[in-house]
């Protein structure tokens, strides 16, 4: 009787403790207005048997229509959206918020330049960004053009066969080029199609695992998580992805260095895995691995959404399908075959580019920001969000927000990112990559490949599709996917 009532007397005090040592975030947080889920355990309940589509529209629900921000507790997890785009210009430019939220790190094998610490990303940042830069993709156009003519040798199978899910070939080509780019020669897209789709369909539930975790805090702890049956998964469907190829490619490069004995190569025509792997910037071989599966995630999942969302949109939207094909014939003439793309011709695709941001506003790939602050932060309207806080900022909802694209902003209308339309809009109101010191590493690389693949595939075929646009429901698993997949067909194009 007496432990039991020592036990009751410990645990209020340490209950007790918590509050009063933190009764300065709770006083701040406090005074934050509420976000249309401030249920707390019960939104926590949700989660019990939560999938990735009812995540994607918990989170989505919750910052609808919401001013400046709002606050969200999903247990003991403290989220504030912030949706003015003033506030995000702050949050993403302050040294103060560079951080993601701890439970970031069940993203696991992405604990490279995406989810590492502060120390850890800014050291790893500095030797990626140079390889990226404007001057050395010039270096790797002609990869991205080689990967396309496979491509476009592949999609003459589905040519009149109906609908199909486009995604499996946009990520083959993907993960291929972005192998290439690492100097590993491997053939993904002449793979038997089973094969391909078990590359992506292993990563998906691995992200899909993650994803769930991250709103399951009863699964944090490690030595609870070791025991489940997601963990088995997770282990298997690393080693069934795409990821699995990470060893190789290292150890490619290793025995290339060994033979040409070439680690003080010109630092000019160093590609970013030889500067991973360069002695001198010293770093780990689990933090080598972490950064080229990073690289492979990122340069496979997201352009490869961007472009199949694309092609899909444009089945939907006959008319503005017809203004890029006018554009491509403006430029290469009326030919069912595009030629090599140099740069210079990649930049003359307007109107190309403005259908691939209205792509990414209204299906932003990463639909929601996450960052904490090591500071208080004083946001636009007087709320201070305390040290410490789950920051997000709601892409989805900020890039369809009414008040600032106005009434038709649900609708796929290339022509707001018109010069003269486009700079009556906040810089900081359109983020597909977003922007500031954490702005995305491979936005240039991904656009010149999503324009070079959506040129050849749009010269040569007509895409279909029978879906609506306001059928379609979205899902998040580390990045937003449409459940209903990309269904879309394909016929060549008869040139009048
Ligand atoms: C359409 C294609 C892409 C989109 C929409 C996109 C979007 C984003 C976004 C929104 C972030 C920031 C995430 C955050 O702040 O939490 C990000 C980060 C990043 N992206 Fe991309 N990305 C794309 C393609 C790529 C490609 C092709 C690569 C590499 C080849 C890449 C590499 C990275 C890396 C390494 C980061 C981490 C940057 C950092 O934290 O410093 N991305 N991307």
């Amino acid at each position: 009787m007496v432990v039991l009532e020592f036990l009751i007397f410990f645990i209020a005090f340490l209950v007790f403790k918590y509050f009063w040592d933190n009764r300065k975030f709770f006083n701040l947080a406090r005074k934050i207005p509420k976000s249309n889920l401030d249920y707390s355990f019960l939104t926590l309940y949700s989660f019990l048997t939560a999938d990735t589509k009812t995540i994607f529209e918990v989170f989505d629900k919750s910052f609808k229509n919401k001013k400046v921000c709002s606050k969200s507790w999903i247990g003991p997890l403290f989220f504030v959206g912030v949706v003015e785009p003033e506030d995000v210009k702050i949050i993403l430019n302050s040294k103060e918020c560079i951080d993601k939220p701890f439970f970031m790190k069940f993203l696991g094998v992405l604990k490279g330049t995406i989810y590492g610490d502060i120390k850890y990303w800014h050291s790893h940042r500095k030797i990626i960004n140079p390889y990226f830069g404007a001057k050395n993709l010039l270096n790797i156009i002609p990869i991205f053009n080689e990967k396309v003519k496979t491509l476009m040798d592949n999609l003459q199978t589905f040519e009149d066969k109906g609908e199909y899910d486009v995604f499996h070939s946009m990520s083959a080509l993907t993960l291929e080029t972005i192998m290439n780019v690492m100097e590993y020669d491997v053939d993904i897209q002449n793979q038997k199609s089973e094969v391909r789709s078990a590359f992506v369909e292993n990563l998906e539930r691995y992200f899909d695992i993650v994803t769930i975790r991250c709103f399951k805090i009863w699964l944090y702890p490690d030595f609870i998580f070791r025991h489940t049956k997601m963990y088995k998964d997770q282990l298997t469907s690393i080693s069934k992805s795409s990821l699995k190829f990470t060893k190789h490619i290292i150890n490619h490069i290793r025995q290339q260095l060994t033979v040409k004995n070439d680690s003080n190569q010109n630092e000019k025509s160093k590609t970013f895995i030889r500067a991973l792997m360069d002695p001198r910037n010293n770093l780990s071989e689990v933090e080598i691995e972490d950064e080229v599966k990073t690289m492979i995630f990122t340069a496979q999942d997201t352009s490869s959404t961007v472009t199949s969302t694309a092609l899909m949109l444009l089945g939907m939207h006959k008319d503005v399908q017809q203004k890029v094909v006018k554009e491509l014939h403006g430029i290469f003439g009326k030919t069912l075959d595009a030629p090599y793309l140099d740069y210079e011709k990649i930049s003359e695709l307007h109107y190309l580019e403005m259908v691939i941001n209205e792509i990414m506003r209204l299906f932003p790939v990463v639909p929601f920001i996450l960052r904490t602050n090591s500071t208080d932060l004083e946001i636009s309207n007087g709320c201070i969000l305390p040290a410490k806080t789950n920051i997000v900022i709601p892409m989805f909802e900020l890039h369809r927000s009414t008040k600032i694209w106005g009434e038709d902003a649900n609708h796929f209308r290339p022509e707001r990112f018109e010069k003269e339309n486009f700079e009556n809009i906040h810089p900081y109101a359109f983020i597909p990559f977003t922007k500031g010191p954490r702005m995305c590493v491979g936005w240039r690389y991904a656009m010149l490949l999503m324009k070079i693949q959506l040129a050849n595939i749009l010269l040569r075929y007509e895409v279909d599709t029978r879906l609506k646009m306001d059928e379609l429901d979205f899902k998040f698993n580390g990045t937003m996917k449409i459940c209903q997949g990309y269904k879309m067909s394909i016929k060549e194009r008869v040139i009048s």
